[in-house]
C-alpha cells in the first residue's frame, strides 16, 4: 500500500487537520496522482504496470474509495470537516467521482454504507463533483475547448471524460452485474437505439409490456403509484380538472392515461410511436374517447407540428418513453416550453441515473440546472418505493435500482 493509501485509512484518531490535511497536501504536491489506485499498486508490485490487462478486471479502487471505506462511523463533526477538506483537495487534484472499485462500488455507495446520508456534506461533495464533471464534459463535447492550451490539460480532460459517463437513459434496462470501472451505459441495441426499438415486436402481459425478442421491460405495473402521483401533478388547478388540456408522451400500458381520464380533462392528447402500442390503443377504445386525441408517431415529429400550428397549449405535459436518452429530453425542453401554458406543469418518469444513488443525485441536480435555463424550476418529491419494486425475474434486466423515487414537478418561476 502506498503512503497516500495508508494515510486515507485514518490510522490515527482523532482526524485532525495538522496531521491529515497537511500530509495529504504534501503527498499530492510531491506528485502522487489523486487517482492512484490499489490496482495500479498491485500491478506495479507484480511488474505488470505496462500491461493493459491485469487481474483487477477493470476495477479502480481510488484514494477516495479508500477514504470512504475507512471513514469511522463514530467520526465527530470536527473530524468530518477535516475529511471534507481532504475530499476537496483530492478533487482539486483531479480525483474522479464515479469510478467503481473492486467490489463494484462507487464512492457514493461507500459513503452511504459508512453511515453518511444523501444530504450529508461528504456525499453532496461527490454529487457536486459529478455535476461539475458532467458540465465540463458537455463543454468539451460542444467544441468549447479553448481553455485547453497544452497537451497535459487535454489529457486531464480526456480522463475526466472517461470518468463521467452517466447512465442517462430515460428508461433503459441497467445491468447490475457489470464488472466495469465506469458507471454503465447499456449497450443492448433494442433498449438503447430508438429506431431498433420501434421496429421490435412487443408483447403485453397482465402486468407488463416487454420486447418480444429480448424481454426488455418497456413498462411494468410496479410504477402504478408513480403514475398516479404524476397524473395528479399534471393538473395545476385540481378543482377545475375538467377544463384542462393535458399531453402524455408515451402510452405504454396506458396507466397514467387511465389516471388522467379519471379527472375527465377537456382535452387529453396521447403521443405514441410504436405500431404495436397504437394497435392496442385502438383495440381498447382509446381512439373512441371523446376527449382523447392520439398523436401517432414520434414526439419529435408530432409535437413540432403542434408547435407550428400554435393552436393548442397544455396545462400539463408528461414524458415517459423508452430507449431515449437525456439528450432527447434536452431536445424536448425546447418544444415543451413552447407548448406549455405559463402556469402549466411538466413532469417525466425519472429514471435518470437510477442505477446508482450517486448518479441519480447528480442527474437530479442537472435537471434542475437545465430547466433553470428556460426560466423553470424543478421541485422534487421523494417517494419510498422499496416495497413496490419487482424482483426483475420476468424481464431481462432491471431499469431501476434505487428504493426511492424523485418525482419531478417542473414549472415556470
Ligand atoms: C414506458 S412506456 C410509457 C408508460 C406509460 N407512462 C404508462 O403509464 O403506461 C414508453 C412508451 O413510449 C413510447 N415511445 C418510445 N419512443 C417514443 C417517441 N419518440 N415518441 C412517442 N412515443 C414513444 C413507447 O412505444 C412506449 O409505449
Amino acid at each position: 500500500m502506498s503512503d497516500l493509501h495508508h494515510l486515507l485509512t485514518f490510522p490515527t484518531r482523532p482526524i485532525i487537520s495538522d496531521v491529515y490535511e497537511t500530509q495529504l497536501a504534501h503527498l499530492l504536491k510531491s506528485g502522487i496522482p489523486s487517482t492512484y489506485t490499489l490496482e495500479q499498486v498491485a500491478a506495479f508490485e507484480q511488474g505488470k504496470e505496462d500491461e493493459e490487462e491485469n487481474d483487477s478486471e477493470g476495477s479502480n479502487t481510488t484514494p477516495l474509495h479508500i477514504l470512504a471505506r475507512s471513514l469511522p462511523k463514530d467520526a465527530t463533526k470536527e473530524e468530518l470537516d477535516v475529511v471534507l477538506n481532504m475530499m476537496n483537495t483530492l478533487f482539486e487534484y483531479g480525483a474522479g467521482w464515479n469510478f467503481l472499485d473492486y467490489e463494484n462500488k462507487s464512492i457514493g455507495d461507500l459513503l452511504l454504507e459508512a453511515g453518511q446520508n444523501r444530504n450529508s456534506p461528504l456525499y453532496q461533495r461527490v454529487v457536486e463533483a459529478g455535476v461539475s464533471a458532467e458540465l465540463l464534459l458537455r463543454k468539451v463535447n460542444g467544441g468549447d475547448v479553448e481553455f485547453l492550451d497544452d497537451l497535459d490539460e487535454v489529457e486531464i480532460e480526456d480522463e475526466q471524460e472517461e470518468q463521467t459517463k452517466l447512465t442517462d437513459d430515460t428508461k433503459i434496462p441497467v445491468d447490475n452485474n457489470i464488472n466495469n470501472s465506469e458507471v454503465h451505459i447499456d449497450s443492448d441495441l433494442t433498449a438503447s437505439d430508438p429506431n431498433t426499438y420501434l421496429n421490435t415486436k412487443l408483447e403485453y402481459t397482465d402486468d407488463k409490456l416487454i420486447t418480444k425478442d429480448n424481454k426488455d421491460g418497456v413498462m411494468m405495473d410496479w410504477e402504478d403509484g408513480i403514475m398516479k402521483l404524476a397524473a395528479d401533478t399534471l393538473f395545476p388547478d385540481p378543482q377545475n380538472s375538467n377544463t384542462a388540456t393535458v399531453l402524455n408522451i408515451g402510452f405504454g400500458m396506458g396507466i397514467i392515461d387511465s389516471y388522467i381520464q379519471e379527472k375527465n380533462p377537456a382535452h387529453h392528447y396521447i403521443c405514441e410511436a410504436h405500431p404495436d402500442v397504437l394497435s392496442k390503443m385502438r383495440k381498447d377504445g382509446w381512439y373512441e374517447k371523446s376527449n382523447v386525441t392520439v398523436l401517432e408517431g414520434k414526439w419529435q415529429d408530432t409535437l413540432n407540428k403542434l408547435l407550428d400550428d400554435g393552436t393548442v397549449f397544455f396545462d400539463g405535459i408528461y414524458y415517459d418513453t423508452f430507449s431515449e436518452h437525456y439528450e432527447d429530453m434536452l431536445d424536448l425542453y425546447d418544444v415543451m416550453v413552447g407548448l406549455i401554458k405559463p402556469e402549466g406543469v411538466f413532469s417525466f418518469f425519472n429514471g435518470l441515473g437510477a442505477d446508482r444513488p450517486i448518479c441519480y443525485d447528480v442527474y437530479k441536480r442537472i435537471v434542475e440546472m437545465d430547466v433553470n435555463n428556460y426560466g423553470m424550476k424543478c421541485e422534487y418529491t421523494t417517494v419510498q418505493i422499496g416495497k413496490q419494486l419487482p424482483d426483475w425475474s420476468d424481464v431481462k434486466r432491471s431499469y431501476y435500482n434505487c428504493d426511492y423515487y424523485y418525482h419531478p414537478r417542473i414549472s415556470f418561476m
